[in-house]
């Protein structure tokens, strides 16, 4: 996969629409509002299937972000480490399948920021409430770190930590709303990230709840 038009982002280029965060990583705000109440229905279908659960660290502490996955492979991690697994490990079952649409809006989220051909196999699915945050990291478990990764924000609104390639960057805080989509690739693929402690609210369509997808290509 190549990185098209890297040159044309600019950093402090903000059209309303699309805002560079950093070489390779852009900000799609409302991207996903057309489809943001199948996107919620649909996850909600699947953490029918496959319910939201906190994942203990390779360090043995109970992660404050709820998570499910739903594709080929899911993210998991445990006390022997993070890795993608094809089995849910709380019902010894597949994944439930990727659904058209997610992969389509990855896709094609990811082929207008530059990344062309963009097939995710793997999505890992954030569940916040009031209070809940997600410390600084890199996403690096996936096998091809030519694919991006592409982020999609439901429910209530976060603050988003986006850095550069070491944990000492020092982090650009940029809100999340219902509907926005950030891409991140090529020479932000490993850029680390989080997301602050969860404000209260309450939104139509997720309740006092904010709702992520990660689409990766993991194998
Ligand atoms: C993640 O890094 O897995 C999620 C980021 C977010 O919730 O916006
Ligand atoms: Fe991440």
């Amino acid at each position: 996969m190549t990185y098209i038009h890297g040159a044309m982002q600019n950093l402090f280029d903000t059209d309303g629409e699309t805002e560079a965060l950093a070489p390779g990583a852009v900000l799609q705000r409302g991207r996903a509002l057309a489809v943001a109440a199948p996107l919620v229905a649909t996850l909600e279908r699947i953490a029918a299937e496959a319910p939201f659960r906190r994942m203990t660290t390779p360090g043995g502490f109970e992660m404050s972000v709820a998570m499910t996955n739903c594709g080929t492979v899911g993210w998991v991690t445990d006390r022997a480490g993070y890795r993608y697994d094809p089995c849910d490990p709380v019902r010894g079952l597949p994944w439930p399948p990727m659904p058209d649409v997610f992969a389509t809006l990855a896709h094609d989220a990811a082929r207008e920021a530059g990344f062309a051909d963009f097939e995710p196999d793997a999505c890992l699915i954030n569940c916040y409430t009031p209070g809940t945050r997600l410390s600084l990291h890199q996403d690096k478990d996936e096998r091809d770190f030519a694919q991006p990764v592409v982020s999609v924000s439901l429910g209530l609104p976060a603050v988003f930590q986006f850095g550069g390639n070491k944990r000492s960057d020092r982090p650009r805080r940029v809100a999340l709303h219902h509907g926005d989509v950030v891409v991140w690739g090529g020479p932000a693929r490993l850029a680390f990230h989080g997301v602050l402690a969860l404000k209260d609210g309450e939104h139509p369509l997720a309740g006092r709840r904010r709702f992520n997808l990660t689409l990766r290509k993991a194998l």
